[in-house]
């Protein structure tokens, strides 16, 4: 690997230190997609540094889903170079992919619970799933619990979706995706649709799941708030490509149009 030269770090920038010297778990290079003459995505590149939040921000539209569904080899990119924690994506086969995604943790746009599951149910799901990974458990309840009490729901462990508010329903899905553990989490608009308050709740929790277990996440937004909050590093996702990156306070201070864009009110 080794090659650095994509992107202009400035090793002594606010966003050059917090890279340096760590460990690369998501590696994406010249990623390209197009539909027909829709060409999404040209030449993007992201690199995900071990323990990190990262932002990807981009406008409604530009590809963030896309990006985000290559990496976890739900779509066929038409070139460019996935390496997901030491696995090259595209030569996987369907039961090595099943394994890495037993390592990563999705919480995708408007994640949906089973209905006709309790909550316990609905956590009991991945657990049964990927089984091997935690030793063939065979008293799922702690863990169950576990992950309730990280998003602060454990009271709802026997309840039906329906009897959840749309804020509950994400922290359950968030503790879902929590329950396998993964040291890499990918979240695409977590806080879509949500009123701001919840909004904030749910990056709270992201904020202290990811103090807690260390894990590395990837963030997808066009939320600027959630950025803010949220990020050390962001990445802007325009016209296809890696546009700029840096801290919130680096991209938020830069005089680029396409970039003052993303931050004006
Ligand atoms: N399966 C698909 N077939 C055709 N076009 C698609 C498909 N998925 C996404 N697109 C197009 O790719 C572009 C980016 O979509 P998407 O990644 O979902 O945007 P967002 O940044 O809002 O997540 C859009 O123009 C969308 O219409
Ligand atoms: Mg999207």
């Amino acid at each position: 690997m080794g090659n650095n030269s994509y992107i202009p770090h400035v090793q002594d920038s606010p966003s050059g230190k917090i890279t340096q010297g760590r460990k690369v778990v998501i590696d994406i290079r010249d990623l390209r997609k197009s539909f027909g003459e829709n060409h999404v995505l040209n030449g993007f590149h992201l690199r995900l540094y071990e323990g990190e939040n990262l932002v990807v921000m981009g406008k409604s539209g530009s590809g963030k889903s896309v990006m985000i569904k290559c990496l976890v080899g739900l779509m066929q990119p038409d070139s460019g170079y996935i390496e997901v924690m030491g696995r090259e994506v595209n030569t996987l086969d369907q039961a090595q992919l099943d394994a890495l995604r037993a390592d990563i943790g999705f919480l995708f746009q408007g994640s949906a619970l089973y209905d006709s599951m309790t909550v316990r149910e609905n956590l009991e799901f991945p657990i049964r799933r990927h089984r091997e990974k935690l030793g063939n458990v065979s008293d799922t309840e702690p863990l169950v619990m576990e992950a309730l009490e990280n998003v602060g729901l454990a009271h709802t462990i026997d309840l039906m979706p329906e009897e959840l508010s749309g804020g509950m329903k994400r922290r359950v899905a968030l503790a879902r995706t929590l329950i396998l553990k993964p040291k890499v989490i990918l979240y695409d608009e977590p806080t879509s649709g949500l009123d701001p308050i919840t909004a904030k709740e749910i990056i709270e929790l992201m904020r202290s799941i990811q103090r807690k277990y260390n894990t590395s996440s990837l963030i997808i937004t066009h939320d600027v708030d959630c950025a803010r909050v949220v990020s050390e590093r962001m990445v802007l996702l325009v016209d296809g490509i890696n546009y700029a990156e840096g801290t919130y306070a680096e991209l938020s201070s830069d005089k680029d149009p396409k970039v003052e864009a993303f931050f004006k009110k």
